[in-house]
């Protein structure tokens, strides 16, 4: 019996296909994890590995090709349109290139309260809600009339989360929301999203290609490579006791703060490969140091290493 009462959100063999003329790209291949309320999942992987085809399959945004996807108790991928565009209030998404997902023609008065006008929310109402709105997200009252060519990639970005507050929703993609910005401002946008979160009791998928991003937000991280999760934990856990051999290869590009600390960087051989027609084995098995014969023939499923911490590794786990 899966903990529907105490997930906000509860994903069973999530698939996403897609049809290309090369064959079917396993772009999302039988995901499963869970977020209680008011938490943050982390999924971390290389470009390619399916974080942002999650995150819309996961808000609906794009149909999944088999699986379940319970939000507060109820499959949504049962539901029908009327019922999804209410739940559509109820999880958004924040983007990683706000400068391209904002119209430069609008204010930042108009970017914000497009949605609001959209789901016909009246003007004085909406005129109401904006310096509300732009409040909660640190954006100054005098930039309601900028254009968004006038703001830092900082507010650029706060103006995105502004948006994606507009209905007080439960439940947030944050989709390499900081990947744009520089070091100094990623820490402010963050910080923004944890205290957002505290206050407002959000529930986040945070994805990111960077590790380090994901350590100080995430309650449990998932690692995502070629579709699959080939390691999920706790975060702290993950951090302490990183098992599967792509975890410990991205983990060991993390910078340490440390000058006296020294880590060894293990390289991955060559380049994640096409998620195309994939072959039976592990799919990481021609990048890892540690495969044998039998990871090319058969693909190991995701076994408990400890309590909450699953590795899918034939090598890792005994
Ligand atoms: N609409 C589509 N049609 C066909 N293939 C797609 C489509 N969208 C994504 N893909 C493929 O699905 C795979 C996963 O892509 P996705 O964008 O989810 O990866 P990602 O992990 O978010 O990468 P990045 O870090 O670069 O954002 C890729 O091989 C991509 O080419
Ligand atoms: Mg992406």
């Amino acid at each position: 019996m899966p903990d529907q009462e105490k997930a906000l959100l509860e994903v069973q063999h999530l698939k996403k296909y897609f049809q290309t003329p090369r064959g079917t790209l396993h772009a999302v291949d039988d995901i499963n994890f869970s977020i209680p309320k008011g938490q943050t999942i982390g999924v971390v992987g290389e470009s390619g590995c399916g974080k942002s085809t999650l995150g819309r399959v996961v808000l609906h945004l794009l149909d999944s090709t088999d699986g379940r996807i319970f939000f507060k108790g109820e499959d949504i991928t049962q539901v029908d349109n009327r019922k999804l565009r209410e739940l559509r209030k109820q999880m958004q998404i924040i983007f990683q290139d706000p400068y391209s997902s904002l119209d430069p023609r609008f204010t930042v008065k108009a970017i914000i309260e497009e949605p609001l006008e959209n789901a016909g929310i009246p003007r004085a109402k909406r005129r109401e809600m904006l310096p509300e709105l732009m409040a909660t997200v640190g954006l100054a009252d005098r930039l309601a009339d900028s254009y968004p060519h006038e703001l830092d990639g900082g507010r650029r970005q706060r103006i995105g989360i502004a948006r994606a507050l507009a209905f007080n929703p439960d439940f947030v993609v944050c989709d390499e929301p900081v990947s744009a910005l520089d070091v100094s401002i990623q820490a402010q946008v963050i910080n923004l999203l944890l205290d957002l979160q505290e206050q407002r009791g959000l529930t986040y998928m945070f994805i990111s290609h960077d590790l380090s991003v994901v350590k100080y937000l995430s309650h449990k991280i998932m690692v995502m490579y070629l579709g699959q999760t080939v390691e999920i934990s706790e975060s702290d856990e993950l951090f302490a006791h990183p098992t599967h051999p792509y975890t410990q290869a991205l983990l060991s590009a993390v910078p340490v703060p440390s000058v006296k600390k020294k880590k060894e960087r293990i390289l991955l051989k060559g380049e994640l490969t096409s998620p195309i027609n994939p072959k039976p084995g592990c799919r990481f098995a021609p990048r890892c140091l540690y495969a044998t014969e039998r990871c090319f023939q058969e693909q190991p499923a995701l076994a408990e290493v400890s309590p909450g911490h699953s590795v899918a590794c034939f090598n890792c786990v005994k």
